[in-house]
């Protein structure tokens, strides 16, 4: 006699593209049981074993995919930069720009200004836009505070944001993002700082899920980067890097030596980076919107990481200067269009890379038995619509943990 399994709710009527191994994965009338808020049955409808639920929903068609996850976004800033965005427009170069007092460093200090209370309601503004596109998960970075209180003030605001939304986030320190004014000329020092200071505390707090740095001659260098990284390490931290974005300085490797989660950016990696990053199973985070912003010419080796089996993620890069990005949706056509990424590549950027990109991999990311009942139910019938469709809102229904979302 087969046993009757109980379950707190019961889906289906639509097609579940649960994204396993990377791949569509198709199931045509698919159903899901959930049990605190996890998936504990998935499969064709028909194949269904006996089940009693009191929560029952049927779709009237459409497609189901794992709920989206934003893997590399500065979300919780002061001010905007859109007069950088004219000067730009007018020629002046992202590198002139900072090398002028604005760029990264105007933001530090409209964030400094800041009340808690104050990013806390811009941020909410941003992330309810990406949220309604079918966002369940985002990474938020610190690195415009650049002190130990202001890189606090907006942790705490990103760690807040998933209190109040129906959202997982996982916040990143990234105080060596930029050289604060009050450390002009004195890089070595900073880094000292951040690693003495900022990291460790952030750590003892719980502030912090990741590390990250930025790996390129407007910022620091190599040598600085691996001393942040011995620091994330020391306080038991992941790490990620932003590297090779303007310019090759081998960061891919560096992040890949220690093991990194994911490197990001990455248009100007070269063959050995990829192929450090294959042997550590680093993700290549690919950020589409700040390549469009900034428009930049050479493209991230995809071919190369297809070729040595890199999963690439991708993601809004959501920040006030090289990429004010509100949709993660329309990142999946620029993937397409602009680096050749195929919408099947494009959507596994999205959900089971982007996992693995911030380590959830083991809860989130695709649909599966034992894994968190996150996804998104689309009013569509192919899957690569979600890529072809430019712009728009498009999610039906979003379901958080087992409970739809409003
Ligand atoms: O990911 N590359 C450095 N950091 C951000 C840009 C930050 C800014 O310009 O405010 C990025 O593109
Ligand atoms: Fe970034």
């Amino acid at each position: 006699m087969v046993s009757m399994i109980h379950c707190d709710s019961l889906w289906y009527g639509a097609d579940i593209v649960t994204m396993q191994g990377g791949k569509y994965h198709l199931i045509p009338q698919g159903a899901m049981a959930v049990t605190g808020g996890k998936i504990v049955w998935i499969g064709p409808y028909a194949e269904l074993p006996p089940i009693t639920t009191s929560h029952e929903v049927v779709y009237k068609g459409g497609l189901i995919t794992p709920g989206l996850i934003d893997c590399h976004t500065h979300l919780v800033f002061g001010g905007d930069r859109s007069a950088e965005f004219e000067q730009r427009l007018n020629g002046v170069s992202y590198a002139e720009i900072a090398a002028n007092g604005g760029g990264i460093i105007s933001t530090v200090r409209a964030t400094r200004a800041a009340s808690e209370q104050q990013l806390l309601e811009q941020a909410l503004f941003r992330l309810r836009s990406l949220l309604a596109e079918g966002v369940t998960c985002i990474e938020i970075k610190s690195g415009y505070g650049l002190s130990l209180e202001s890189e606090i003030k907006m942790l705490r605001v990103a760690r807040k944001l998933g209190e109040i939304l129906p959202i997982t986030i996982k916040t990143t320190c990234l105080a060596a993002h930029a050289l604060p004014p009050e450390f002009a000329g004195r890089p070595d020092d900073y880094i000292d700082y951040v690693c003495s200071t900022i990291i460790p505390q952030v750590a003892v707090e719980g502030l912090a899920d990741a590390v990250d740095a930025f790996c390129e001659h407007l910022a620091f260098s190599p040598t600085q980067v691996e001393r942040v990284f011995l620091a994330a390490q020391k306080a038991g931290l992941p790490i990620k890097l932003h590297a090779e974005q303007l310019s090759s300085l081998n960061g891919g490797t560096l992040a890949a030596k220690f093991g990194a989660l994911s490197a990001d950016h990455l248009e100007y990696a070269t063959e050995s980076d990829v192929k450090a990053m294959s042997q550590a199973g680093t993700v290549a985070v690919l950020l589409p919107g700040a390549y469009y912003l900034l428009r930049e010419t050479q493209c991230p080796p995809v071919e190369m990481f297809r070729r040595y089996g890199v999963p690439m993620a991708l993601a809004s890069d959501a920040n006030p200067g090289t990429s004010p990005a509100l949709s993660l949706r329309l990142m999946l056509n620029m993937a397409c269009t602009l680096f050749r990424m195929t919408p099947e590549e494009a959507l596994a950027g999205v959900t089971c890379h982007a996992a693995q990109a911030l380590g959830v991999q083991h809860s989130q990311g695709t649909l599966e038995t034992g894994k968190l009942a996150n996804w998104v139910h689309w009013p569509l019938s192919r899957p690569a619509e979600l890529a072809y469709w430019l712009g728009g809102q498009l999610p039906a229904a979003v379901v958080f943990q087992g409970e739809a979302r409003s």
